[in-house]
């Protein structure tokens, strides 16, 4: 009888010791079977786990006071990155020559670091939201780019070892794909392109630099001129190494998955890595009917299945979470609801679909390896590997698989000790 209970002991110990083993290798076995994403886990942990750096969201310290807002924003499940939605922009953080004003991106930063978020930062060289001593001032092309130089080194600086990536340069074309008249444009040519990347880089060589601009992904023309602007950067010797699409979608006429792999992938083939910077899908309609919102639903999943798609996708940024707080209805008047949460902070129909597709996509994802690196869709790029090391989601996500294990093992063990003691 003893005996009997000893064999018994000793097969849940050999039944537990293989569950540990299926564990760490654990999401996603060739099979695909046994994972333990859930479509009930946040967006940023199913995008961590199928091999993403993370889900990120816009945000400003006026949401800070609102409870259930700050509840989700808080929830590094649903976000594991930040980007300050306009208090970088020069307007604000320069406001007046040689005037810094850090504070608001500097809490946005605090917040980020106590929740164990990343922190994406947004933009330096940009035609729009400019104070009047830059957009109306009288330049030359020396003292301008003495200008640019002081403004992007006294905010690369202050934020060095905070960014994960900047937005170096945004909108720098027009629709059509010429260069748009900015006061850059307009006094330096081009020159403003390299100089700002270079700039930037000497200020924080770890911080990833990207080109950012919208229209790329439903414009050939723009994304053509996109692709010599970067080309002109990097023959200019200047560091870059990212490509934004701001990915301001309209319900029913969002690209699909196949064009947007194909755009990345021209920009993958200059040795860029890519990210969706801005993510929504605004209804053209208001309010949408249960068809548009089945529409919203798939055109958010095709964004996210084509940033899975590419390797060099690093990762997601809602413009963002709730309709609440969405730029669109104010800038685009009739056009609204293109956030994944309700005003009232519901999770939308199109919220649950990333969520299960992204839970069936970490299935299928080889989960992280004995070197630490996530599986599956980032490859070993500098940035992915660099930084996914010392990701706080990708930390939190192996954590609470290892307390998991950690756990059942306990409690294993304590059935056999019990068992052999009968
Ligand atoms: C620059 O001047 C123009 C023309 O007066 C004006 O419309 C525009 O608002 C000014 N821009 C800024 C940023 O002050
Ligand atoms: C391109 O677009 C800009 C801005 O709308 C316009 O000023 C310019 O004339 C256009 N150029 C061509 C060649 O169409
Ligand atoms: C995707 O969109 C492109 C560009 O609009 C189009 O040419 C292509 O036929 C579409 N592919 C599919 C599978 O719908
Ligand atoms: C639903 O809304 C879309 C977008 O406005 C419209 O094109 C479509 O006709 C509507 N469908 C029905 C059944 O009302
Ligand atoms: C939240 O808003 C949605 C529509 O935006 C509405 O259907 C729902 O009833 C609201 N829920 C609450 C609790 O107010
Ligand atoms: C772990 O992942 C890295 C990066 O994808 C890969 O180079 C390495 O071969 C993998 N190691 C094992 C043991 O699978």
């Amino acid at each position: 009888m003893l005996i009997n209970f000893i064999s018994l002991g000793l097969l849940l110990v050999s039944a537990a010791t293989t569950g540990v083993s299926a564990q760490q290798n654990k999401p996603g076995s060739s099979s695909g079977t046994g994972t333990q994403a859930k479509a009930d886990q946040g967006l940023n942990a199913l995008m961590v786990a199928a091999g993403k750096l993370y889900m990120g969201t816009a945000i400003e310290t006026n949401n800070f006071n609102d409870a259930a807002y700050m509840a989700i924003a808080n929830d590094r499940n649903e976000f594991g990155l930040y980007v300050p939605e306009n208090s970088q922009k020069w307007e604000e953080i320069q406001p007046a020559v040689n005037t810094f004003s850090f504070a608001a991106p500097d809490s946005i930063d605090a917040l980020a670091k106590k929740n164990g978020q990343m922190f994406r930062c947004h933009t330096l060289t940009w035609h729009s939201q400019l104070p009047t001593f830059v957009a109306n001032g009288t330049w030359t092309k020396d003292t301008l780019s003495a200008l640019i130089t002081t403004h992007i080194t006294n905010i690369v600086t202050h934020y060095a070892g905070s960014c994960y990536a900047w937005d170096v340069v945004n909108e720098a074309l027009n629709d059509n794909g010429t260069f748009r008249s900015s006061v850059f444009f307009r006094t330096m040519g081009t020159d403003f392109l390299p100089l700002s990347f270079t700039v930037a880089s000497k200020a924080d060589p770890n911080a990833k630099l990207y080109y950012n601009d919208f229209n790329l992904e439903t414009l050939p023309r723009k994304a053509d001129a996109a692709v010599a602007l970067v080309k002109l950067v990097q023959a200019a010797g200047a560091p870059i190494h990212g490509i934004g699409f701001q990915a301001h979608f309209r319900v029913g006429q969002t690209p699909n998955t196949t064009s947007l792999v194909a755009l990345q992938n021209r920009f993958v083939a200059l040795g860029l890595d890519t990210t969706f910077s801005e993510l929504d899908i605004a209804h053209t309609s208001l309010p949408p009917n249960s068809t548009a919102i089945e529409r919203q639903a798939q055109d958010y999943v095709g964004v996210v299945a084509a940033c899975l798609a590419v390797q060099r996708c690093v990762g997601i940024t809602l413009w963002q979470f709730s309709d609440k707080y969405s730029w669109i209805p104010t800038t685009f008047p009739g056009l609204g609801d293109a956030c994944l949460w309700t005003a009232n902070f519901t999770k939308k129909p199109a919220y649950s679909s990333v969520a299960s597709f992204l839970a069936g996509k970490a299935a299928a994802t080889p989960g992280p390896n004995a070197s630490g690196r996530p599986g599956g869709g980032v490859q070993s790029t500098p940035t992915s590997t660099a930084f996914s090391a010392a990701s706080p989601a990708f930390a939190m996500s192996g954590g609470g698989a290892k307390g998991l294990m950690l756990c059942k093992s306990v409690l294993l063990s304590v059935f056999v000790v019990v068992l052999l003691s009968w």
